[in-house]
């Protein structure tokens, strides 16, 4: 089915067909029956017990696809073992001005500067009540990804951080919060010194009140920038292991545009992710599962455009991984090949 839309999809302006592509799966998650999520042979195919969750397979789709958890059904029902939705802010917020998402398909590459466009957290919490109503999630887990408003200041942030953490967390398996998007100016200032440790802090602090308040404690994980330096790497592991933090999400978009050749949307501003970002990711993971240790749970994000760099993941040290622009690009043969096996290389 995908194979028969794609040129269609490709042919349209590249959030055109990502609004269609949400509907459509939006429309392919109802329908009666309970979801199951595959597993099989392939890399990513193997249930897993982490930070007290169950996931059914090792393979979650990343944030930034499904914002407002408009599909979380049609996601699931694809095979995702986990689907992260969000980056969801406070209030509703229309991000950047168009255009702002670019495709490299020659590189298999994407770059945005959406800026978490979202209808904020209470749109948000009302559709995933609406899920949890249904109950036709298998065992699909369901990640919230939380970020913080452009017109919040950095001091302020974690406030935004928490009151997205109060209104979703009886309804999501795991939080996610965001300190990496190159697209919300400063913020990935977040990830280092004082704005770190407060951030940290926080958020640790909103989860043990939020653990007593609904007798359910839920893991809370980082999600960080792939150019951190070897040392900033450090200095975030050391705080999360200090704050209790349960698992990182490496990584997010990078700025740089490695790889890119002399393509000419090289020069968009924005996040480059995709192939050219597979060898930086996977670094950055080694570097944090050394900095870490082998206790501390580590999904792996960034460049799994075929079998063989998800397997470079998970050697690199990653727990679970996800995907987003390979899933772009080759639709739902990715996740069969990561779970059922098969198609080792890029095609
Ligand atoms: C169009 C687009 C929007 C994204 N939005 C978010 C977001 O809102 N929050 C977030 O944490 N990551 C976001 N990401 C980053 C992805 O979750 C992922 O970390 C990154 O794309 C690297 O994975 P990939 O190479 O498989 O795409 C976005 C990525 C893309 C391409």
């Amino acid at each position: 089915m995908f194979s028969l839309l794609r040129p269609l999809l490709f042919h349209l302006d590249p959030e055109v067909s990502h609004d269609l592509s949400i509907a459509a799966l939006g429309c392919y998650g109802r329908g009666p029956g309970i979801i199951r999520a595959h597993t099989g042979p392939g890399v990513a195919g193997q249930p897993i017990e982490l930070m007290g969750l169950k996931f059914p397979n090792r393979l979650g789709l990343a944030a930034g696809l499904d914002k407002d958890a408009q599909a979380v059904e049609g996601l699931a029902r694809l095979g995702f073992g986990f689907v992260e939705v969000g980056t969801v802010t406070p209030k509703a917020q229309p991000g950047n001005d168009k255009p702002r998402l670019f495709r490299l398909a020659e590189h298999q590459a994407i770059i945005n500067r959406m800026g978490f466009n979202n209808h904020g957290v209470v749109a948000m919490a009302r559709r995933l009540e609406a899920v949890r109503r249904r109950n036709r999630l298998g065992g699909t887990l369901v990640g919230v990804n939380v970020g913080k408003n452009k017109d919040t200041p950095l001091e302020t942030a974690v406030s935004d951080y928490t009151r997205c953490m109060e209104v979703v967390y009886p309804l999501a398996d795991y939080l996610t919060i965001n300190l990496s998007s190159p697209n919300t100016p400063g913020l990935r200032q977040l990830q280092s010194g004082d704005d770190l440790e407060r951030v940290l802090g926080g958020v640790a602090t909103s989860r043990e009140q939020l653990s007593v308040q609904h007798s359910r404690r839920i893991p809370l994980l980082v999600k960080v920038a792939p150019d951190l330096h070897a040392e900033d790497v450090v200095e975030v592991a050391r705080a999360i292991k200090i704050h209790g933090i349960d698992g990182v999400i490496a990584t997010n978009t990078t700025l740089s545009r490695q790889g890119l050749g002399d393509s000419p949307v090289a020069a968009q501003a924005g996040g480059l992710s995709g192939a050219p970002l597979t060898s930086l990711a996977r670094q950055k993971v080694a570097e944090f599962r050394q900095a870490l240790g082998v206790q501390v749970p580590l999904v792996g994000v960034g460049g799994i455009v075929d079998v063989a760099s998800g397997e470079a993941m998970f050697a690199a040290g990653a727990d679970l991984v996800q995907i987003y622009s390979g899933f772009i690009y080759q639709g739902p043969a990715l996740i069969r090949g990561l779970v059922a096996g098969g198609q080792r290389h890029r095609g």
